[in-house]
């Protein structure tokens, strides 16, 4: 069986003002009737082809994610804790070491929780196909085509075939600038990184202990001197700040030969925006999408989503409307990618 490892301590801030650092997008519900982070944990809850899921997360969310894990009655393997965030490698690390005590043959599934995935028969089909490939010893990845030269995600450059559906990794570009981007995508051949990784733990930790040996001994120390209470693991606050911030896509996939790809037509999304989201969503036959109570009148390419009021609008095209509990953003929805840099001008106001 597979052991799931979900990733739900980040604290995205491009989907404001829904997405607070107190109550980043994972935990929030933007499509469906589950949040993202629900979601998440509902599509490894298969017991046939899943154990109970590791879910790595910032001390901050451990009520968050204890709550909707049982709002859902998924009860998890276990609940990793950071004291502080390190970014992706040191909680994949934790993660992977925790896992290798509990079922040391296993193949570990890395998946983030604030993505939009439909898990349809391409999707288990590409799960299959990179188990299979994790099996034989690969840092699997899953490649999405890309669609435009986007610079929030890494870049794969796929090899030649080395199983059915698995193919070797001649270059992996964690976020490269838009040149890079627009270069790798003319020339084809390229993949969008998905987030989602598949590996069995002995394969990760051996290259993380060639590439990084810092960021293990410090997670190692971390979990030595972690204390258990209820279901979680509290890792150790001076160990764990000791290692590196750094993301898994720097640490180790751009720089370890051992990385495989499986290029999977899966419908997929980061919701790396409002405009995202929207994409995502169910629309109406204006492609108006409401979360929430609401009115549109003669409106058109709206999103509107709010957490209590009742939203009018009236006589517009292109449009964001996001009232939350005590902010309300209005904007066009074809530059809804700008909420990160006015997140930014709000936090430097005196
Ligand atoms: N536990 C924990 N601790 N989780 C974290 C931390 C942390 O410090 N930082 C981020 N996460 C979680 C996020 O909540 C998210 O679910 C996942 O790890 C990925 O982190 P992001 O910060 O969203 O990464 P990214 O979007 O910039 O880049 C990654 O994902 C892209 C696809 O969306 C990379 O893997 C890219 O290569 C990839 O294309
Ligand atoms: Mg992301």
């Amino acid at each position: 069986k597979i052991v799931p490892l979900i990733l739900a301590g980040g604290a995205g801030t491009r989907l404001w003002p829904m997405s607070r650092s107190s109550r980043p997008k994972q935990f929030l519900t933007l499509i469906g009737e589950h949040s993202l982070f629900q979601q998440a944990l509902l599509r490894v809850s298969d017991p046939v082809r899943y154990e109970p899921p590791i879910i790595v997360t910032n001390n901050e969310y451990r009520f968050l994610v204890a709550d909707q894990a049982q709002e859902i009655g998924v009860a998890p393997g276990a609940i990793v804790l950071e004291p502080v965030a390190r970014n992706t490698a040191p909680a994949i690390i934790a993660g992977t070491l925790a896992a290798q005590h509990r079922s040391p043959s296993a193949c570990l599934y890395v998946l983030a929780s604030d993505h939009a995935i439909i898990a349809d028969r391409a999707y288990h089909c590409a799960i299959e196909t990179a188990h299979h490939a994790a099996h034989d010893g690969k840092l699997v990845t899953f490649g999405i085509t890309p669609t435009g030269p986007a610079t929030g995600f890494g870049y794969i450059e796929a090899g030649k075939e080395i199983s059915p559906g698995v193919l070797s990794v001649a270059r992996f570009v964690e976020k490269p600038d838009v040149g890079t981007a627009n270069a790798m995508i003319a020339a084809g051949g390229h993949y969008w990184n998905s987030g989602m990784f598949m590996f069995r733990p002995a394969v990760m930790l051996d290259e993380a202990q060639r590439l990084t040996p810092a960021i293990v001994s410090s997670v190692e120390a971390a979990i030595a001197h972690a204390r258990r209470d209820l279901d979680f693991l509290r890792l150790d606050q001076d160990h764990f700040a000791g290692a590196e911030a750094i993301s898994i896509d720097y640490a180790i996939f751009e720089k370890s030969d051992a990385v495989a790809v499986v290029p999977a037509p899966i419908k997929w999304s980061d919701l790396g925006s409002w405009d995202a989201v929207w994409q995502a969503s169910e629309r109406d036959g204006q492609n108006n999408a409401l979360r929430g109570s609401g009115l549109l009148n003669q409106t058109s390419n709206a999103l509107v989503v709010s957490e209590n009021q009742h939203v009018v609008v009236d006589g517009l095209d292109d449009v964001a409307v996001l009232a939350s509990e005590d902010a309300i953003y209005v904007g066009r929805l074809s530059s809804a990618q700008n909420v990160g840099e006015i997140v930014k001008v709000l936090k430097a106001e005196p």
